[in-house]
């Protein structure tokens, strides 16, 4: 009881510091970390991605509590398919299991779910559940949860470039009106903002071919907590962190200051 107190007022402290008016309005995670923290406990990593859940939960709800727009959650990589069989029927049923575990939670926070990668690659159950919930969802306003499952930043730019393409071919607009703007509308997320803030666990510093277009401006956090045991005070430590920053997106700290 003593320590949880104590964990309690560490956080209330790490929380007041917030300044709300300076919030990162899209935060993206690299969930990293689940296969050693199981490993260095002894344990199967199918048994570090059941507590990656738990960190999923409580960083979903932390969000919501603190207001932010927009999370993404690298859930499930292209790459990741390479995986043993057994790891990745784990991963897919703890898709689905969290998914109806959860749907309440996100209707009483009006989370909207969402989701960006290859969906017609996942196993029918989890692709069912999944859109199901979205379905459900898709009228909440408070914060938009995005899960990136199948998803890599590559293919999602070869998949734009692809119909961008065809568009031009058919007519529909010619090169030269070809600009940021068009790229984004093609992209998995033509509905997010950029992202602000990009955290990573696990002591990794990789980007793992997650939102490379995304990201250009975006703060990078990277913390040696294996994300298992990323609880509220680890974001609240990011989100700090990215309020000393300077963001000057290519210009100077004085033209900033005028
Ligand atoms: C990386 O750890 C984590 C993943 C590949 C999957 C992340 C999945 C979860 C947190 C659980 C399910 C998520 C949802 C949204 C319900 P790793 O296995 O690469 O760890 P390692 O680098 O230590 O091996």
């Amino acid at each position: 009881m003593e320590g949880n107190l104590a964990i309690a007022i560490f956080n209330m402290d790490l929380k007041a510091q917030i300044d709300h008016d300076k919030l990162p309005r899209h935060i993206a995670v690299i969930m990293d970390g689940n296969g050693r923290w199981a490993k260095k406990q002894g344990l199967f990593r199918t048994i570090g991605h059941e507590n990656g859940t738990k960190a999923v939960r409580e960083i979903v709800e932390c969000c919501a509590e603190l207001k932010i727009e927009y999370l993404t959650l690298y859930a499930f990589s292209t790459e990741n398919w390479n995986r043993p069989k057994l790891e990745v029927e784990t991963l897919m049923k703890l898709l689905v299991s969290s998914l109806k575990k959860e749907i309440e939670t996100l209707t009483k926070n009006k989370i909207r779910l969402n989701a960006i990668g290859n969906l017609d690659a996942l196993p029918k159950k989890a692709r069912t559940e999944l859109l199901d919930v979205i379905e459900k969802t898709k009228n909440n306003q408070h914060m938009t949860l995005t899960l990136a499952l199948s998803y890599g930043s590559r293919q999602e730019i070869v998949k734009t470039i692809q119909e961008i393409s065809h568009k031009v071919k058919n007519n529909l607009i010619s090169p030269s009106e070809i600009d940021e703007a068009t790229i984004n509308n093609h992209l998995y997320t033509r509905d997010l903002p950029d992202v602000d803030l990009l955290i990573r666990t696990s002591g990794e510093q990789r980007i793992s071919n997650f939102l490379l277009w995304q990201i250009a401006y975006a703060e990078l956090f990277f913390t040696e907590t294996l994300w298992p045991d990323y609880r509220k005070n680890h974001l609240f430590e990011a989100i700090l962190n990215y309020q000393n920053r300077e963001r000057r997106f290519g210009k100077t700290s004085e033209q900033l200051e005028q």
